[in-house]
């Protein structure tokens, strides 16, 4: 791939200034618009990354701007020690809108994780009723849930966790996809377990969608033993597998939702969490909060980018182009393709090595031909477009794919 002369010096600047956090594809963005991207040499891209998922209602969608631009010539910040205008309404929409009595407002992802297991695990000791300093969360092997102590804690993939330690204790870990390990692990310990974290899709690990029926089995069986079920639907929350909710496929009501990534359309960072008041207000004042949490650039910005999904009807395209993107996927012949699997536009194919060329030559190569994706964990390719993005554009795209595998091998 050719890095222009521009390119190369946004490049060396990250490397010599910026900590060494990320591998990124060389190829230097500059502008946004919908399901594309344009470098600082004026070349386009389909962004089939969506900041891995928080584009959902496309690059700069001119509603949610808007809102930006408004709020951020009224008021900005606040802190919490006030009340203001825009956090009420703000919560209250988030309660008509995914049923919920109450929302906890952070900013990222990993905030809005660190919410869900300090509410589960105050709720098992003042509810519950365990023991104080005994209580354990069930989390699956494979997880993603964000960067901090207890969340890496929680990891098992060698690259978060290494030398991070010593770690955050009351932690258990069992197989993903696996509901009797669920049910053993319960019957074993199910007194002191406060909470089971699980992510409907696991996104980073590679796009494993768990077998149908697995979630609602695991809900049942958190509710015959007393145990919160936690949705991290940050990656698969927001229209993006098909349905407002991932969870909602299976039409089960998580105890705790945690929201992040596309609440915002990517506009900002906000996060939410989601529950009854039986929970939720075990939390009291003084006991958990952020400075910039539901603040009013964040409740204006998010409503928009939740009535965006609503207007666009973001959830049933995601639904529609998803089954065509595999179909058509699957139609493509190529030694590369080990795997295809996904569900709405959130997708991924497993790589399979040839010639001596790899996921990232795959996507080196779409990025020459005019699509942008990232592979993780080495091998697999996650395909996350934009939900606004049309069928002709999808087609288009998947071309853009079917060529990149042909002239690679
Ligand atoms: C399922 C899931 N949870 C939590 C996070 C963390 O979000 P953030 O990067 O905003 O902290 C991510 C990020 O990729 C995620 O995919």
């Amino acid at each position: 791939m050719i890095i222009s002369t521009l390119s190369k010096k946004y490049i060396d600047q990250e490397e010599k200034y910026g900590a060494h956090n990320y591998h990124p594809l060389p190829v230097v963005l500059a502008s946004g618009k919908g399901c594309y991207v344009w470098d600082v040499d004026g070349k386009k891209y389909y962004d089939f990354l969506s900041a891995y998922s928080a584009v959902n209602q496309g690059h700069c969608h001119p509603k949610i701007v808007n809102a930006l631009k408004e709020q951020a010539e009224t008021l900005c910040l606040t802190s919490r020690a006030f009340y203001n205008d825009t956090l009420g309404p703000y919560e209250e929409y988030i309660h008509e809108y995914f049923g919920y009595d109450k929302v906890l407002p952070m900013n990222t992802g990993a905030e809005g994780v660190e919410t869900a297991l300090k509410l589960a695990r105050k709720w098992g000791y003042l509810k519950k009723g365990i023991p104080k300093n005994e209580a354990i969360i069930v989390v699956c092997e494979g997880n993603f849930h964000g960067r901090t102590i207890t969340i890496v804690s929680l990891s098992t993939d060698p690259d978060a966790r290494a030398d991070y330690g010593p770690y955050t204790p009351g932690i258990e870990v069992i197989p993903y996809n696996n509901s009797e390990a669920l049910s053993s692990i319960f019957q074993e310990k199910g007194e002191s377990i406060a909470g089971f974290l699980v992510e409907p899709i696991q996104g980073e690990a590679g796009v494993f969608v768990p077998d149908e029926g697995y979630l609602k089995e695991c809900y049942n069986l958190c509710k015959k033993h007393n145990i919160l079920f936690i949705a991290d639907e940050v990656q698969t929350g927001i229209a993006r597998t098909g349905r407002l909710l991932c969870c909602d496929h299976e039409g089960i009501r998580p105890d705790i939702v945690i929201l992040g990534k596309a609440i915002s359309g990517g506009v900002l960072p906000v996060s939410a969490v989601l529950a009854d008041d039986d929970i939720m207000l075990t939390i009291e004042p003084g006991q958990h909060g952020s400075t910039f949490g539901g603040f009013p650039l964040a409740c204006k910005v998010a409503t928009a980018a939740l009535e965006v999904v609503k207007e666009e009807n973001l959830a049933e395209k995601a639904e529609y182009l998803g089954r065509i993107f595999r179909q058509e996927l699957g139609k493509i012949k190529s030694p590369f393709i080990k795997e295809i699997r996904g569900k709405g536009l959130l997708n991924a194919i497993v790589i399979e090595p040839h010639n001596g060329k790899e996921a990232w030559d795959v996507c080196l190569k779409m990025a020459e031909n005019g699509l942008l994706a990232k592979p993780t964990h080495g091998h697999i390719i996650r395909f996350a477009p934009p939900l606004i993005i049309t069928e002709e554009e999808l087609n288009d795209a998947i071309e853009i794919i079917a060529k990149s595998l042909k002239l690679l091998e």
